[in-house]
């Protein structure tokens, strides 16, 4: 039933028990309770009961909306979002018929979300897309002084030129192969000591430890063995993610803080007294030892930039900080995909492995060799597609202006997102979308940095991620240099591909598998 007819018939229904009530001489105070609601109730139900919830009852005048559901009273859709928000939001665009845009409401908050690629490109590369919404956590944390948050104004632009000329350009990541090898060697040193010690190996903390290691690394210009900081780094990382990736009503209803039951502002603001004074500490340091003009890691590549283009110390230790937390937890947990994947499907490790032998034998594999590694390469892929990292592009969009996607009206205000994991598995884009096979991307190559939505597991148009080059050259060496090292089996524990997304799409049970090291020699007598 259209909800305006719900509301007049509730109308209409208690107008008629009031008159009966008063026809039999009710009490008073029921004849008065009865009157209120019958003003209340569809005042109520008239902003409540809206196609796409709550947030959307004002506009109806505005044009079309995209279909939605209602979702709960003040909450609306709120409750989805929990750690299968991608698949539950999926479900309920199919079931909406909302696949190309479907409006929600989260909280006061109107929210649409793309499970196309069509739609998802018109918001990706959209300028009225350019801003993010800002989480309670990421403007306590100064993410709003960096790059992921800043407004799309002259500061962002400001910020992205500074980084992708000091910090992912490929001069500066070809500079920083050699570190990825150390980090590499130590990684197989610690798998072979777990091995030893346990006789299997939980990845999980080796793989993150490695990213913290090379994205320090890259940043301060500290090799791994000389990281004294690496535990406190770590804690911080590890404390940021769980405070921004965690729910907070502040974000949707503004109460100066009153909402916050969980105390995430609060801790937020301790977290960024520690990360002020750890990544300040290494800033000075550096600044007093005046050398920064020979050294080529990011701090002292900003130290160095000219008085017109320079940061001040806050908003330097505010983009430092980023750079680690973006660079840690991603990294590790697409290479914890990819390895599960290694295990569950033998022979497609093996043939990772030949290809490996074939082309680069026994010594260790370089960036250079990633050209003539396709199947590894299309393996990347496939885990991208199936175990996106961040299925629903993690750091939505923000309509700046009043827009039209796909003819639906959408105000300024909106929160946008696209549901790259409804895409990557619709049975209408993607032949077999359940099945783990990286020869698909053999037949067909598809184009992951953005420029194809099929595939964009890291976002496209303006703000698609400036990490992807980095991020990729590094998932494809280590999987390479552990390929080469180790064959990679499960234990008696059966490998679970069950998921959580809190900031990114984690495996929920850590990976536990057994790495036993390669006879070269006795593998290719095999062959
Ligand atoms: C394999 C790894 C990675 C994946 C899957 C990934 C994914 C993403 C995604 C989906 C976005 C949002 C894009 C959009 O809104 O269109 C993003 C943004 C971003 N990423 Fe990455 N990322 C990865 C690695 C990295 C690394 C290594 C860094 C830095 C060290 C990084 C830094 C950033 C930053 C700063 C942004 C915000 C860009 C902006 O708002 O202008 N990412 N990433």
């Amino acid at each position: 039933m259209v909800p305006q007819m719900r509301i007049h018939w509730m109308t209409s229904l208690f107008l008629l028990i009031l008159c009966l009530a008063a026809r039999n001489q009710a009490p008073w105070h029921f004849l008065f309770l009865l009157f209120t609601l019958s003003f209340i109730l569809p005042l109520f139900l008239t902003t409540w009961l809206v196609p796409s919830g709550f947030a959307w009852h004002k506009y109806s005048g505005n044009g079309p909306i995209a279909p939605g559901p209602i979702g709960w009273p003040l909450l609306g859709s709120l409750p989805l979002m929990g750690p299968l928000a991608h698949r539950k939001l999926s479900d309920l665009s199919k079931s909406h018929h909302a696949s190309r845009l479907m409006a929600l409401s989260f909280g006061a908050t109107p929210v649409v979300i793309s499970s196309h690629p069509d739609t998802a490109r018109e918001i990706l590369c959209s300028a009225a897309f350019g801003d993010r919404p800002t989480k309670v956590s990421a403007r306590l944390l100064m993410f709003e002084r960096a790059i992921g948050f800043a407004p799309s104004g002259d500061y962002w632009r400001h910020l992205r030129r500074i980084a992708a000329n000091n910090m992912f350009s490929p001069r500066r990541i070809a500079a920083l192969e050699s570190l990825r090898h150390r980090v590499a060697d130590g990684m197989i040193h610690r798998v072979s000591k777990e091995m030893e010690r346990r006789g299997m190996v939980v990845l999980r903390g080796v793989l993150q430890k490695g990213s913290l290691e090379s994205i320090v690394g890259s940043v301060f210009g500290k090799s791994p063995g000389e990281l004294e900081e690496g535990k406190e780094f770590m804690e911080m990382v590890r404390e940021g993610y769980e405070l921004i990736g965690k729910f907070n009503l502040e974000d949707y209803f503004s109460l100066g803080g009153l909402l916050d039951f969980s105390g995430v502002g609060r801790r937020c603001e301790q977290l960024t007294v520690r990360v002020k004074a750890l990544i300040g500490k290494i800033v000075e340091e550096r600044r007093r030892q005046g050398d920064f003009c020979k050294q080529d890691d990011f701090l002292s590549l900003l130290l160095a930039l000219p008085k017109e283009e320079s940061l001040s110390d806050s908003d330097i230790i505010a983009v430092l900080w980023e750079m680690i937390f973006r660079g840690t937890d991603v990294v590790a947990i697409l290479l914890e995909w990819i390895m599960a994947r290694m295990v569950l499907h033998p022979r497609i490790q093996a043939k990772a492995q030949r290809e490996l032998d074939a082309f680069v034998g026994g010594r260790p594999v370089q960036d250079s060799d990633m050209s003539n590694l396709r199947y590894l390469q299309a393996i990347v892929k496939e885990v991208l597609r199936l175990h996106p990292p961040g299925p629903l592009l993690s750091w939505a969009r923000l309509a700046i202006r009043d827009v039209h996607v796909d003819k639906f009206f959408i105000p300024a205000g909106t929160t946008a997102m696209v549901n790259m994991w409804a895409i990557t598995h619709d049975g209408s884009i993607w032949k077999d979308p359940w099945a783990f096979k990286p020869e698909r991307f053999l037949q067909e190559d598809v184009g992951i940095l953005g420029s194809d939505l099929r595939l964009s597991p890291f976002g496209s148009g303006r703000r698609v991620c400036p990490g992807r080059a980095l991020g990729l050259t590094t998932v494809h060496l280590w999987l390479a240099r552990l390929l080469q090292q180790y064959n990679w089996t499960a234990t008696s524990l059966p490998v679970q591909l069950s998921e959580c997304l809190r900031l990114s799409l984690e495996m929920k049970k850590p990976l536990v598998c057994r790495a036993v090291l390669r006879d070269l020699a006795m593998e290719a007598n095999h062959a």
